[in-house]
């Protein structure tokens, strides 16, 4: 192996006849590479078919796997990424061509999860109702108009609202940034009608948004940050939470504008906020005994939470957040007892968890399925 010339594999080598002759030789161990990872995707792909076939054959060169790779020069993961192209050629046909390798995997990626949700969504709606827990409440109702008395919520609200700018959910409206704005405005009003006093509000949202009309970053946390003061919340911190399964990857290719020059770079943030207000007082002053220990409190008080996002295709719904982010909000800023209440509540993730807690659940949403998701989720 000593002797087999080294080659870098680069984006000149982006026709399929010249991948193909690069990549047999590869195969036949006749060159050993230097994969720089900056392919063309369709010579990934062409890459990732000719490695299937090599590893089906393998006996025939004996060793593992991995030994082939390593001597042939290619990484273990980007042979996955390759093979996963490969096995997903028809993905790829309505995607652009200039995608990068880790743009397309999260296309494909993105495909399975969708299937999968579809899938729970129907088995949801099949399910049979076996009925709420007595401490849990879910509806329908838009978030403008949650059929709640004034001040009814004692304890925390905490939600994941829709940005609407984008990402569609059955029989919710798109709109553009202005009609969001006002949207924003009108949910804030009626979040501060149903606060009791003392209550916390804690909003997740992304940092900023792509406004696809405009085609232009809109920084989503100063709105919402804007609309809850205007109503009259005071502010206390703002959390940032680090998905850690890296769920916002951008947009594709494009997602960083420029990169090769200081034209039009894009720098993206893949954190997000949970913005967290109040109103009337900030100390409880309650003598109560809390379920949180000492330890995971001094833990979560430094701001910076690395929690794994949710899976599409598990919770049934698009934009599902994970039950952790809601678990520490709950037991932090909530006594036994309190109540929770999500007027977004999608798959239901916020009651789920403030029921298992001890916590009043109420969750509403204005899309029916969510509904019937949250409702199954609360009572299995
Ligand atoms: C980001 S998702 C929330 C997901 C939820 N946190 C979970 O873990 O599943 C936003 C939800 O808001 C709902 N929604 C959109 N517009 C609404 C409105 N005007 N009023 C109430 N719910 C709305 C959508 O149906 C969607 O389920």
């Amino acid at each position: 192996m000593s002797q087999t010339p080294t080659l870098a594999l680069r984006d000149g080598l982006a026709t399929n006849q010249a991948m193909d002759a690069l990549t047999t030789a590869i195969l036949d161990q006749k060159v050993r590479v230097v994969d720089t990872g900056i392919l063309h995707l369709e010579s990934c792909r062409r890459l990732g078919e000719l490695l299937l076939e090599a590893r089906a054959q393998l006996p025939h060169h004996g060793g593992g796997w991995f030994a082939y790779l390593d001597e042939v020069g290619i990484q273990q993961d980007r042979a996955q990424n390759y093979m996963t192209l490969a096995r997903n050629s028809e993905d790829l046909r309505s995607l652009p061509e200039d995608l990068t390798v880790t743009a397309a995997i999260a296309h494909i990626r993105s495909q399975r999860q969708q299937a999968g949700m579809l899938a729970r969504q129907a088995d949801v709606a099949q399910a049979e109702w076996t009925g709420l827990p007595d401490t849990a409440e879910i509806w329908q109702a838009d978030a403008t108009d949650t059929g709640l008395a004034d001040g009814a919520v004692h304890g925390l609200i905490v939600f994941s609202p829709p940005y609407s700018v984008g990402l569609t959910y059955e029989s919710i409206e798109d709109c553009n940034w202005q009609l969001y704005a006002e949207r924003v405005r009108s949910w804030c009003r009626e979040l501060w009608r149903i606060a009791g006093d003392q209550t916390r509000v804690a909003v997740n949202v992304a940092n900023d948004v792509w406004d696809q009309q405009e085609d232009c970053p809109r920084d989503l946390e100063h709105l919402w940050k804007a609309c809850l003061y205007a109503v009259g919340f005071s502010y206390r911190c703002t959390i940032d939470w680090i998905d850690g399964n890296g769920q916002r990857n951008g947009r594709g290719s494009h997602a960083f504008g420029s990169v090769d020059s200081a034209n039009a770079p894009h720098v993206l943030n893949p954190t997000e906020r949970v913005i967290v207000v109040y109103k009337g007082a900030w100390n409880l002053r309650r003598h109560q005994e809390h379920d949180l220990d000492r330890e995971a409190r001094l833990a979560w008080l430094l701001g910076v939470w690395n929690i794994p996002g949710e899976h599409r295709a598990q919770r049934g719904h698009p934009a599902p957040f994970p039950e952790e982010l809601v678990r520490r909000l709950v037991l932090l800023y909530t006594y036994p007892g309190d109540t929770v209440y999500d007027p977004f509540c999608g798959s239901g993730t916020a009651p789920c968890v403030a029921h298992q807690l001890g916590r009043r659940a109420w969750g509403s949403d204005a899309w029916p399925l969510a509904v019937q998701l949250s409702q199954q989720r609360l009572a299995a």
